[in-house]
């Protein structure tokens, strides 16, 4: 038998300790280095696991023989941290975003393609239940024609959470506010169910925290299949409200709520079909409860969902595959955001 994966975490901060958890759940991957510019807190979230502790992250990939590296630094540190680690021979789980410009994102595909590992970009979502379930109707054609799809984050963070990093609601290291942060494994789950999007109009703003990036955004969405959308999302809804991504189609509707199937009708499955007005209730109805979710709590993370898929790159690799979630398809949540802040910009529509 192989011995397990070595893995290493670079950045030990709010998510890293969940990337640890998550490694240490799985059989085949065993956490051996861990890395923070600032020394006591790897030292920290090393004693946990028995791993070594590094405040140099050059110095971990050249000595620990590392076979995976999770990136869990700022965003803007993503690029470069990951082709580091590829550049070292390291497959890279990539914290979301992926990246937070489209030079980046092309370099570290580039430096994939040279280097030939794998890389994988957390979208921990994907890996619900409830959204795996709609996403697999989808496949199916259960909705029918797609016609409409919403990503609903009234999401609440204090003026503290954007103090606690110098680098939160940054341009330059956030890469944006609510959309770049927190609201884009909504919108990734968005695409990921309605199909890939082709124009994009918008509104941002930044109306209750002091911070250089939104707290507020709507947009309207074309997808490429024709149907219509539109994301709505803040870090201004006190005290943090529920996660909504809707699917709707002449075939059904689903509505997934704080990462549960709130809601579920298919057409097929009706014995009487609804009449002209509509209105066949009967679907699974839903909660509202956000107690325990990321709405309110920025390290109410589930380790769960990480744990999946960490566990995929394990598979990806013993198989030599490729992971669910790779950079190819990583890439497009971060052009989606991306066209909406030049859309709100320019006050034009956006074309992907
Ligand atoms: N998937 C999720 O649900 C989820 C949740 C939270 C954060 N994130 C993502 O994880 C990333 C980190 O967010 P966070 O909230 O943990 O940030 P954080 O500020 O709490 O932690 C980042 C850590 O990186 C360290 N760091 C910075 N530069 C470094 C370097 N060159 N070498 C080593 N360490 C370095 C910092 O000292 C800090 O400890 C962000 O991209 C964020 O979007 C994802």
């Amino acid at each position: 038998m192989n011995p397990a994966l070595r893995f290493g975490i670079i950045g030990c901060g709010v998510i890293g300790p969940t990337h640890a958890e998550a490694i240490a759940s799985i059989s085949d991957a065993e956490l051996v280095a861990v890395s923070d510019r600032d020394l006591p807190r790897a030292e920290k979230l090393a004693s946990r696991y028995g791993a070594t502790a590094h405040a140099d992250m050059d110095e971990m990939l050249a000595r620990e023989r590392l076979d995976v590296v999770c990136i869990c630094t700022p965003s803007g540190y993503h690029g470069q941290h990951a082709c580091a680690a590829m550049r070292a021979g390291a497959h890279v789980i990539v914290e979301k975003p992926m990246e937070i410009t489209k030079e980046a994102l092309d370099e570290m595909l580039e430096v994939q393609r040279e280097t030939g590992v794998k890389m994988a970009v957390i979208s921990q979502h994907r890996f619900d239940p409830a959204s795996e379930r709609v996403h697999a109707l989808v496949e199916e054609g259960a909705f029918g024609r797609l016609v409409l799809g919403n990503a609903h984050i009234p999401w609440w963070r204090s003026q503290a959470y954007y103090d606690s990093g110098a680098w939160r609601g940054t341009r330059g290291l956030d890469g944006g506010g609510i959309l770049m942060n927190q609201a884009i494994h909504s919108i990734d789950l968005l695409a990921w169910l309605m199909g890939p999007v082709h124009s994009i109009k918008a509104y941002t703003d930044t109306l209750v925290h002091r911070m250089e990036t939104e707290d507020v955004a709507v947009c309207a969405l074309r997808f490429k299949n024709g149907a219509l959308g539109t994301i709505a999302a803040t870090t201004g809804a006190y005290p943090g409200v529920t996660t909504r991504v809707e699917i709707f189609g002449d075939g059904g509707s689903a509505i997934i709520e704080n990462d549960q199937l709130g809601y579920l009708h298919l057409r097929r499955e009706d014995e009487v079909e609804a009449g002209a007005y509509g209105g066949a209730p009967g679907g699974k109805q839903s909660t509202s409860d956000t107690e325990g979710s990321t709405a309110a709590d920025p390290s109410a993370v589930n380790t769960t969902s990480h744990g999946l898929q960490i566990a995929d790159m394990v598979r990806a690799i013993r198989e030599d595959g490729t992971p669910i979630l790779d950079g190819e398809h990583a890439r497009h949540a971060v052009e989606i955001i991306l066209g909406v802040y030049e859309s709100a910009q320019t006050g034009k529509e956006v074309l992907l």
